[in-house]
């Protein structure tokens, strides 16, 4: 099996020529076809007549790949005066109408790009993955672009990005330089976009794409999705659903500013445009030098959008969440049941009620840090990575000892990017901070953010990391904070201010690849002040993220259920705390559904409720290996339906889990009708019982039928949810 398959059946490795004697629609002189297929769809561009390097078809892959060749002319659409709207990578300056991919000033002060076609290679990584180059230069002047586009076969994925060079005499500027151009044709375009804020994130906003250009950005610097993330879907010809419709999902992997402009062209189609937002960001390029633009990552689906969210979370898990295939520690942290009120002793409580509530670590959050201006609250102290001596006189190091004694695993809370005024850090080292020279600081949650882009600063945010491993070889987790967006972006090093926005972001690339080259697999979350910064580059280095601070139950239904569409459960880092009105059962079933933990005072649990939670937690040690590996099909949509229901099913069909909830609670709503379950065998029988049962009730479902698949697929199963019955947990087995 290989992934990009090229036109020929003598060579698949070799690029076919499409001769004139060989197209009944191009009798001019010879062209270039290269699809790029994997499982199910096929990117297929040509180099025609004039070498512009054109998109002719993106879409469900053909049986016979000599076809594509036709595909352009069976289109009766109005005339494309460039010739050039469906460009692989729209130049500017010269005949291109449409939004550039790439906008250029040359040494010489020339403002005109044109690309031809020159050559393409392909190397096939192994037997699923392959990557292909594509070389476009300009005629006129020395300067070129090679497109990558690498391929996961089977999981219909495609990450793509560009390389930019010259050889010219001077600088070039580059004024907009994307990762990727997309173009797609159909009767209509619907945009599934998502925004946000603080505790609000992941809100879904559906809307058709007219004519014009629709763009999504992000200008934040740091912690860059708080209002926008930069995952999105396009339905083609109409809305998909959960199972059906044409659709693509995309994001830039990227974690800081980024602009994706979705444009309907003069022709009705639609070329998509992503990458680095060149807003406050032209780039200086030198001669010989060349820029690499981030990956921009696509899938499509023509079975709508269950199909291509998981073809995303297996890809995620093999190929790019750090230790996407391994263990994950269930934890509990100590957030909100201390804030910044804590002692050693309070904390020798809380590790002994990790132990009891049966948790792998213990986590301890902010506060625990800074002396000449203690971390007693958010508006002082960051950047002051010592202990504070009030709080711990004994150190880190005994707390992790303690740890030990009480058998779980330690972790700690960081922040290392950022910093509060009120610090010494930002005593010692004022131009280590992000800020205008010559205006008022602004700050976000009182602190500003420090200067990545100054190798001095990377070296310290790399030794607060490399510092508590080294004196704590114990410590098995770290939580990576980042509450702070960037104000007044300026370095007092930098020498080119256009470049900050980019240099702060390879600065904390560079950080990342030390911790990741010396500590290659310890569990880190990646945290935001909630989920102000997931994307898939950052996620290489990560094991998990922190979508939100908003752990009411009933709200991250709504909010997971959105996530999961991009980052697989085993990413997503769910806790129980006190957030909502919901009761223990409903709150800990819901964080079950990722990487569970807990943010709670144990203490102040009633009896019962401790039971739960413990029991539950052994549950989730007997299923996480299907809700972190398994494929998630979502049942019944909760902005839909009275009722939420989402089913993992390991990868033999034979073992799974059924997360249901209520979601309306007004008089009456329940689950009056059968859920439709989904990716089951249709032959296998399948036994399904309650799990997750709080002590002293008992289940209306008796799990005595056995029901085919069949049946469970086309009629469905009833978990019984209503106002006495709000969160069931169904555990779904297969007797053969
Ligand atoms: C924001 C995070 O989202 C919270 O979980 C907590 O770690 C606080 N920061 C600590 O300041």
């Amino acid at each position: 099996m290989f992934k990009v398959r090229l036109n020929t059946a003598l060579n698949p490795f070799c690029l076919l020529l499409f001769f004139s004697a060989l197209s009944p629609f191009r009798s001019e002189a010879q062209s270039v076809v290269i699809p790029i297929e994997t499982q199910n769809n096929a990117l297929v561009f040509q180099a025609d007549a004039n070498k512009d390097l054109l998109t002719i078809y993106f879409g469900k892959k053909l049986a016979n790949n000599s076809e594509y060749l036709h595909v352009p002319a069976i289109y009766k659409q109005t005339s494309d005066y460039s010739g050039i709207l469906n460009s692989a990578y729209a130049p500017s300056g010269s005949k291109n109408l449409a939004e550039p991919a790439i906008t250029v000033t040359h040494a010489d002060g020339n403002n005109s790009l044109d690309l031809k076609y020159v050559s393409h290679a392909l190397k096939q990584i192994d037997n699923n993955v392959s990557l292909l180059s594509i070389v476009l230069k300009d005629p006129v002047y020395d300067f070129s672009v090679t497109l990558f586009y690498k391929t996961y076969f089977k999981e219909d994925v495609v990450e793509q990005w560009s390389s930019i060079q010259h050889r010219e005499k001077g600088n070039v500027t580059l004024h907009k330089y994307a990762s990727a151009n997309l173009y797609l044709k159909s009767s209509g375009y619907w945009l599934n976009q998502f925004y946000g804020d603080w505790a609000k994130e992941m809100q879904p906003e559906e809307s058709k794409l007219t004519r014009g250009i629709k763009t999504l950005d992000s200008k934040l610097g740091t912690r860059a999705n708080l209002f926008q993330p930069p995952v999105f879907m396009v339905s083609l010809g109409k809305p998909a659903t959960e199972d059906e419709g044409t659709v693509l999902f995309g994001s830039l992997e990227w974690s800081g500013n980024f602009r994706t402009d979705l444009e309907v062209d003069y022709q009705e189609n639609l070329r998509i445009v992503s990458g680095i937002n060149n807003y406050a960001s032209t780039y200086t390029l030198k001669s010989n030098e060349t820029f690499v633009t981030p990956v921009f990552l696509h899938t499509l689906s023509t079975d709508g959008k269950g199909v291509a969210s998981r073809n995303l979370q297996r890809w995620a898990r093999n190929y790019k969440l750090l230790d996407g295939k391994g263990q994950r520690l269930t934890l509990l942290n100590n957030w909100e049941a201390t804030y910044f009120d804590f002692n050693e002793s309070k904390l020798a409580g809380l590790l002994k009620d990790t132990k009891k509530l049966g948790v792998d670590l213990f986590l301890l959050d902010d506060g625990w840090f800074a002396n000449k201006y203690p971390r007693n609250g958010d508006v002082a102290g960051l950047g002051d990575w010592q202990e504070n001596k009030e709080k711990l006189p004994n150190g880190i190091s005994s707390l992790v000892k303690e740890a030990q004694n009480n058998q779980v695993k330690f972790g700690i809370w960081i922040e290392p990017e950022m910093v509060n005024p009120k610090s010494e850090l930002y005593e010692k080292h004022p131009d280590w901070v992000v800020k205008q020279p010559k205006r008022d600081e602004h700050y976000f949650r009182n602190q500003l953010v420090l200067d990545l882009t100054n190798p001095n600063v990377q070296d310290f945010v790399y030794n607060v990391v490399d510092g508590l491993f080294t004196k704590n070889p114990e410590l098995a987790y770290i939580k990576w904070d980042c509450n702070s967006i960037i104000y007044n972006a300026h370095s007092a090093t930098i020498k080119n201010q256009n470049h900050f926005y980019i240099e702060y972001v390879k600065g904390l690339y560079k950080v990342l690849e030390r911790i990741r080259a010396k500590y290659p697999t310890v569990p880190m979350m990646l945290c935001s002040g909630g989920g102000g910064r997931v994307d898939y580059a950052a996620l290489q280095y990560f094991t998990e993220f922190w979508p939100s601070d908003n752990t009411d139950p009933l709200e991250r239904i709504f909010m997971q259920w959105e996530y999961s569409y991009f980052y697989p459960a085993i990413a997503t880092a769910n806790h129980v705390t006190d957030w909502g009105k919901q009761p223990i059962k409903f709150r800990t079933d819901v964080a079950m559904m990722g990487k569970l933990g807990f943010d709670i005072v144990v203490s102040h649990l009633n009896a019962n409720d401790l039971k739960y939670c413990q029991d539950a937690i052994k549950n989730y040690n007997s299923l996480k290996e299907i809700i972190w590996q398994g494929n998630q099909y979502r049942l019944s949509n909760p902005k839909e339906s009275n009722v939420a229901a989402m089913l993992y099913l390991d990868e033999n069909k034979s073992s799974g889990v059924i997360f249901n909830y209520l979601v309306n609670y007004r008089y009456g709503a329940n689950s009056s009708l059968p859920i439709r379950l989904k990716g089951l065998d249709p032959a296998k029988k399948y036994k399904i019982r309650e799990i997750n049962l709080y002590p002293g009730t008992e289940s209306s479902i008796k799990g005595e039928t056995t029901f085919s698949g069949d049946f469970l697929m086309k009629i469905g199963f009833n978990p019984d949810v209503n106002s006495s019955r709000t969160s069931v947990i169904l555990k779904i087995e297969a007797l053969n």
